[in-house]
């Protein structure tokens, strides 16, 4: 079979490590490069694929089956639309976009042109989370009552140097949490409200450094989620389940969940039971169950290689995209108004529009 052609807009942080996973597969060739930097075409040069400064250069240039927009949040919009209008399906990493109408735009333009689109929350295709789907959906656990979710980091100061990461919108809420939240959907369900708190105590931008969130679902499960980007400790699943493309493995849980039959801490995986299926009085049974050794990066581009090939359904598609988008912008929101912000209110064009 002949590799699919993918091209790749936006080579920075994220989209070098596209390329690499990309000249990784057999079954996939990086048709080329787009990206104004000049650390781009030095890259485009290493991996002998051709350049352009313009994605829609490349669009125009290049025979594709398929992009990765890996552009700046405010470029998904525009970048993803081309990439729909040229009838290719088109991975679009996280979030989806950068407003809850770009999102639609994005959704109105591939139902339009019936282009399939994947969405870059890669934590879907990572083996624990994959193994958690399991176990939750099979009844394991039995009613899933509560979670809990850190993402608690350090993030070293010189990252701030990049001015947009110190305004709103550039914090760890659109950039960490979004990935927590969107992993709770995915494992527990739909997000009805969420209740937050934020601070900027610690780096004194005007964007958040550090939230708390109440989350209820729609099903009745409760949840919590703490997120710092200036907290040194090891509760954050990029450390803890060694997928993370530049941190090192730091063994730990970023995630409990609470069952009426068990509860399920990941990324460790142990699964804890009481005896005979009795309760506080008998003793606590640990089962830890064993993941594949598949990475998430590498199996959201196989992913991505299927839906090009077989036309298969995307994991997340736009739609599911903007879901986790409101509900994280909903975590911002309930902050600015000090109140519970609820889901209907946050996506009141989605609900008549997708
Ligand atoms: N899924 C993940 O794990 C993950 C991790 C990091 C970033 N991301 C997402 O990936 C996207 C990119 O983030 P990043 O951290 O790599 O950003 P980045 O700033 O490192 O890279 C963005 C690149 O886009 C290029 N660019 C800007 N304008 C362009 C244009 N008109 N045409 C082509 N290229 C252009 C820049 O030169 C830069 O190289 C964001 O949406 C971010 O949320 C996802």
């Amino acid at each position: 079979m002949k590799p699919v052609k993918i091209a790749l807009m936006g080579a920075g942080l994220i989209g070098r490590e596209h390329a690499r996973f990309l000249k990784a597969n057999q079954e996939a060739e990086l048709a080329g490069i787009a990206d104004p930097a000049p650390s781009a075409q030095q890259l485009a040069a290493e991996l002998d694929v051709p350049y352009f400064s313009d994605y829609e250069d490349l669009l125009s240039h290049v025979s594709l089956d398929g992009a990765i927009v890996a552009l700046p949040n405010s470029m998904h919009r525009e970048a993803g639309i081309a990439c729909i209008r040229t009838g290719i399906p088109t991975l679009i990493e996280k979030p989806v976009a950068d407003t809850e109408e770009a999102a639609l735009a994005i959704i109105e333009a591939a139902g339009a042109a019936d282009v399939p689109v994947l969405i870059g929350h890669q934590r879907r295709h990572s083996p624990d989370i994959v193994r958690a789907k399991q176990l939750i959906s099979g009844g394991q656990l039995g009613q899933i009552v509560t979670v809990n979710g850190m993402c608690q980091i350090k993030k070293e100061n010189q990252y701030f140097d990049n001015l947009w990461r110190q305004q709103p919108g550039g914090g760890p809420i659109l950039i960490n949490l979004i990935h927590d939240i969107d992993t709770l959907r995915y494992l527990i369900g739909d997000i009805h409200s969420v209740h937050a708190v934020t601070s900027n105590n610690v780096r004194k931008f005007a964007v958040e450094d550090s939230a708390a969130v109440i989350l209820k679902f729609t099903n009745g499960s409760l949840g919590t989620l703490l997120l710092s980007d200036s907290v040194a400790s090891p509760w954050c699943w990029d450390l803890n389940s060694g997928q993370g493309a530049y941190f090192p493995h730091t063994p730990a849980d970023a995630y409990h969940i609470g069952g009426t039959e068990g509860s399920l801490a990941i990324p460790s995986m142990k699964l804890y039971k009481h005896a005979d299926g009795g309760d506080w009085h008998d003793p606590l049974i640990v089962e830890k169950h064993e993941i594949a050794e598949s990475h998430a990066y590498a199996a959201q581009l196989q992913h991505f290689i299927d839906i090009i090939r077989t036309g298969a359904e995307p994991l997340i598609g736009a739609r599911d995209g903007l879901m986790t988008l409101a509900a994280t912008l909903g975590v911002g929101r309930s902050a600015a108004e000090n109140r519970e912000v609820f889901m209907d209110e946050l996506l009141p064009m989605a609900e008549h529009s997708v």
